[in-house]
């Protein structure tokens, strides 16, 4: 199946199983390009197990998506919720996979998700030059700011 032809309804929550397909994400071609630190795969790893451990324990604090193709995980959406009912969101695709709607189809899907759980609001925090991640969390987000602890970094809000 072409990523073009991928439905919305093959976004489903993440599970164990998903695990070395996420690495692989997170590890994909220029993936960390704006990332203010550079993460071993070892470290890369332990922060997906994290993520995985907190949908077990603790439900309630964290939406944990990903989109996939029969077995193969090709992008992920994550908000956690951080102090003050804010989430923190995260999203990726493999690096093969982009510019095909993927980021657009997880970014929609993880909206819907937290704002059922009830009013909050939420933040991502994008590079300047990262033309794709700032194009999309423009069409999502309500207002940005620039973050002073971090030059060249934008933060994007939204409340409901
Ligand atoms: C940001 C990211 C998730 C986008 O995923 P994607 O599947 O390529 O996104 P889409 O195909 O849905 O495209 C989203 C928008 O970005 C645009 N876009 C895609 N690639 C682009 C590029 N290289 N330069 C500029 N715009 C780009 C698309 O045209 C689309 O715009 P539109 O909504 O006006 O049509 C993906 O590039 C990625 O994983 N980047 C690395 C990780 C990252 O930076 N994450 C964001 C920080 S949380």
């Amino acid at each position: 199946m072409s990523t073009e032809q991928l439905p919305a309804a093959l976004i489903r929550q993440a599970q164990r199983s998903d695990t070395n397909d996420l690495i692989e994400i997170y590890c994909s071609n220029g993936f960390l390009a704006f990332s203010p630190s550079r993460p071993s795969r070892d470290l890369i790893a332990a922060t997906v197990v994290s993520y995985l451990d907190l949908l077990e324990s603790a439900p309630e604090s964290i939406t944990f998506l990903v989109i996939g193709a029969s077995t193969k995980v090709l992008g992920f959406s994550i908000a956690r919720m951080a102090a003050r009912r804010v989430w923190e969101l995260q999203i990726g695709v493999h690096a093969a996979q982009r510019s095909q709607g993927i980021g657009g189809a997880l970014m929609r899907r993880i909206f819907t998700e937290i704002r059922s759980r009830g009013p909050g609001q939420c933040e991502a925090i994008v590079h300047s030059n990262n033309a794709a991640s700032i194009r999309i969390a423009t069409r999502f987000f309500q207002s940005r700011e620039n973050v002073e602890a971090l030059p060249g970094y934008v933060k994007f809000r939204s409340s409901w």
